[in-house]
């Protein structure tokens, strides 16, 4: 046993172990993120070399119901997890310091309070004077929701072994500490123990946790990616700074789909839902402009219009800019040299820049064309006709490749009042297709066509 005395070295990215400090981890290849711990040492109740106990062997098909759910009224969450609240799970969010993931769980407690369930909130970085604050500007501070201030997990796991709530969010993990792990807070090794210890106890106890974890890309305190595979459910808060839309996306779920988004806008008394978001995301479009085109796409189960816009400027520096925002700038190269290639439309010598507006990310492969679409609209200064979307994945062949959930697509656009769609030739309809009243499908099988399509738009114009 005297290896398990020696020290060991943590990445606080990865969280991976090595025997020696490095400079780089091997692991994720991140610089000075090594920081040494003193490793977990067996507890003096434990007993090394003793026999185990033969476990238990069951059955795969059982009588048991579904898990329990809890739904707390805010749509856009009980969707995200799947239906709502599995009982005795455990819940990750993780995001960016000051994204309002304590916006969204003071008032996600309020609301599963309001529903009947007996919810304990604990915060470890801020004073409950604090949130009591933050309770009264979302005017929630009537909600029956019990606060505690603490970090010591051991005195909070003592306090919910006799109060026994039903939900306890712990806001936020990295600020836990276990007296029995010799390291700071908010080191790799403490937020394993504590998140260890809370996951267990919910499992034990049939109390659901949430646990708050602050994404960190200085290496300063460790990560949530380190306790990703101690939970049930993995949510992360997201959005742009500077727009006032939240994404609540679930990266990992055992109830429920992973990939499931919800929508939010922050506003001055806490988060609304939006739930319509490709009204929203579209509201600002007026009449059609060159470079704007509007994507049908698909997040997580949910069908959502986004709008994609394009500049193409002629440059003065040696090196065009290729300027990507809410997209992967991969993509770009990939969709411009295809373009080059294939249909003779060169953007040597021009500057690009792409976006999504409102703060949306769209990481669908199905964006190609409708990227494609507005990289020649705008080169070519010629608007698409008014009210088209666009969706198709884009092969390095220049063909068009077809993508899944075509009649989603073509539903939400028809909802929203678009009439024409370009999309690749020979989607294969689902069984219970039908055809989308009123929407006039212009199909293509490669991008030469698609060019000449929206050229011809022009020479026509
Ligand atoms: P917060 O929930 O504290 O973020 P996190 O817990 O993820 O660090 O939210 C912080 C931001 O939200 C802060 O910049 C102010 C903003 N905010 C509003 O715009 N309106 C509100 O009603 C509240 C409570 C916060
Ligand atoms: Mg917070």
């Amino acid at each position: 046993m005297a290896r398990n005395n020696q020290p060991q070295f943590i990445c606080q990215e990865c969280g991976a172990v090595h025997r020696k400090w490095l400079g780089r981890c091997e692991g994720c290849g991140a610089w000075d993120a090594l920081v040494e711990e003193a490793p977990l040492t067996a507890g003096p109740g434990s007993s090394a070399g003793a026999r185990g106990r033969k476990v238990m062997l069951s059955t795969l098909d059982s009588a048991e119901p579904p898990p329990e759910r809890a739904r707390s009224g805010l749509a856009e969450l009980d969707r995200v997890l799947g239906g709502g609240l599995v009982a005795a799970s455990a819940v990750l969010l993780g995001g960016d310091p000051g994204i309002g993931k304590s916006t969204l769980l003071l008032q996600a407690t309020a609301a599963f309070a309001a529903c009947g369930l007996d919810c304990l909130y604990v915060s470890g970085e801020e004073a409950a004077a604090q949130v009591r604050l933050r309770a009264a500007r979302l005017g929630l501070e009537k909600a029956p929701v019990r606060l505690a201030a603490e970090t010591n997990l051991r005195d909070i796991l003592a306090t919910l072994d006799t109060e026994r709530p039903d939900l306890v969010i712990i806001d936020s993990i990295q600020t836990m500490w276990l007296d029995s792990v010799a390291s700071a807070p908010g080191s790799v090794a403490q937020l394993r123990a504590a998140a260890h210890e809370l996951v267990s106890f919910a499992k034990r106890r049939g109390v659901s946790v949430v646990l708050v974890g602050h994404v960190t890309k200085d290496g300063q305190i460790a990560g949530p990616r380190v306790i990703e595979h101690m939970v049930d459910c993995v949510l992360y808060f997201e959005g742009e700074r500077g727009h006032q839309f939240r994404l609540l996306r679930a990266v990992k779920n055992r109830f429920g789909p992973a990939g499931e988004i919800g929508v939010f806008e922050m506003t001055g008394s806490g988060l609304a839902e939006v739930p319509d978001p490709s009204a929203l995301f579209l509201s600002e479009r007026g009449r059609p402009a060159p470079g704007s085109v509007v994507f049908a796409g698909i997040e997580g189960t949910r069908p959502m219009l986004t709008e994609i816009q394009a500049l193409v400027a002629p440059s003065s520096l040696a090196m065009p800019r290729r300027t990507v925002v809410g997209l992967d700038s991969g993509r770009l190269s990939t969709i411009l040299a295809v373009l080059e290639a294939r249909c003779g439309v060169a953007f040597a010598g021009q500057d690009v820049f792409l976006n999504v507006a409102g703060g949306m990310r769209v990481s669908e492969p199905a964006a190609d064309l409708a990227v494609a679409a507005a990289l020649i609209s705008a080169r070519e200064d010629v608007a698409l006709a008014p009210e088209t979307v666009v969706f198709g994945e884009i092969s390095l062949s220049g063909a068009l490749r077809p993508v899944s959930q075509r009649e989603n697509r073509l539903k939400e656009a028809g909802k929203l009042g678009f009439t024409t769609a370009m999309l690749p030739a020979g989607g294969r309809p689902s069984r219970e297709a039908l055809p989308v009243p009123g929407m006039r499908l212009q199909e293509m099988a490669d991008l030469a066509g698609f060019v000449e399509a929206i050229l011809g738009a022009k020479g026509a114009g």
